[in-house]
């Protein structure tokens, strides 16, 4: 049987959430790739810290040593922040290996460079995770591009600011409190700070302006607000007028030039937006041909993140076995 090796960086939610999907569906992509996937290295940051990883599989603190294992096709990067990163994918596609990422900051800023340089190497580069968590935003939007043009896209893509806002309204209970559930359910960002004041989310929509436009604004020119001056009060006495509190970001192209907004608005019940809540992530796209459609689906966690990154690998290697099968 054919192997094909991966290794992970970074062995947090996503990670785990990569390994776990590696296992439980093994089947599923053997008969899918006609190969087993078989990880062979795991970076990690801290070596004194319990993990549950089989003994057989390399874990190191060396990026080195993942990118001398032999024969390795595939690296999954769940590291947060630019750097390390963006070296490490940037070593990894010049020695012709596959990257797949869910490194939203990472790739708002350097996405393009990496792209660029996956195809000067003949390397794939699935960023699927990075946006939306488990909503397969980044495929539909590549398969629609193929003929329409996107005229304009508003989505909410924090799960935790989403969370938030949705126990507020719905508990009726405070800002902290709807937080701690939030990283209690592994939602949240190590430092929940990027989520609650948008960060995370203006990354998220760097990446499908990139997609959609073929550019990104200027990122100053970016009208950026989080959720952290959204009071119970205002929650509530929104309820009562049938609004609801949402946390979207827009982008859209005027005269030539892309604009995009990342704050809260308040909605009513004909908005697209209105009952996307909990984690769950929506994204509304008008786009010139299909008109307006929405996906929903899990924005955040460790399975959701980990199945969009799964999905890139089946992508990647279904391709691959096809260019290697003989044409009849
Ligand atoms: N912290 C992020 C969120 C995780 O809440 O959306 C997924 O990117």
């Amino acid at each position: 049987m054919t192997i094909i090796k991966a290794a992970l960086l970074g062995y947090g939610t996503v990670g785990q959430g990569v390994y776990t999907a590696l296992k439980t569906h093994r089947q599923q992509l053997k008969k899918l790739l006609g190969a087993e996937v078989e990880i062979a290295g795991v970076l990690i940051k801290d070596p004194n810290k319990k993990r549950d990883i089989d003994p057989d599989i390399l874990i190191t603190t060396e990026f080195e040593d993942i990118l001398n294992i032999p024969g390795l096709q595939v690296i999954f990067e769940a590291i947060v922040g630019e750097e390390p990163g963006f070296t490490y994918l940037n070593r990894a596609i010049e020695k012709g290996i596959q990257v797949i990422t869910a490194n939203k900051v990472m790739f708002a800023r350097y996405g393009k460079v990496l792209l660029q340089k996956g195809q000067k190497y003949g390397v794939s580069v699935g960023y699927e995770a990075t946006t939306a968590g488990g909503v397969p935003i980044i495929r539909t939007l590549k398969q629609l591009l193929q003929v329409n043009k996107i005229n304009r896209i508003q989505g909410i893509v924090n799960g935790t600011s989403n969370f938030i806002l949705t126990e507020m309204r719905s508990r009726g209970i405070s800002f902290d409190e709807a937080l701690q559930l939030a990283q209690r359910n592994g939602y949240a960002e190590e430092d929940p700070t990027s989520d609650i004041s948008g960060k995370d989310a203006f990354c998220k929509t760097m990446i499908l302006s990139e997609l959609a436009f073929g550019k990104q604004p200027i990122w100053s020119d970016v009208e950026l607000e989080g959720i952290t001056s959204i009071t119970e009060e205002q929650v509530q006495q929104a309820l009562q007028l049938n609004l609801r509190y949402k946390h979207v970001a827009d982008i859209y192209q005027e005269n030539g030039t892309i604009k995009a907004s990342v704050k809260p608005i308040l909605v009513g019940e004909s908005h697209p937006l209105f009952s996307v809540d909990g984690v769950d992530n929506a994204i509304t796209v008008e786009a010139s041909l299909l008109g307006r459609f929405t996906l929903t689906g899990p924005g955040a966690g460790k399975l959701p993140t980990a199945s969009a990154m799964v999905e890139d690998l089946a992508d990647i290697f279904t391709v691959k076995k096809r260019e290697l099968q003989p044409s009849i």
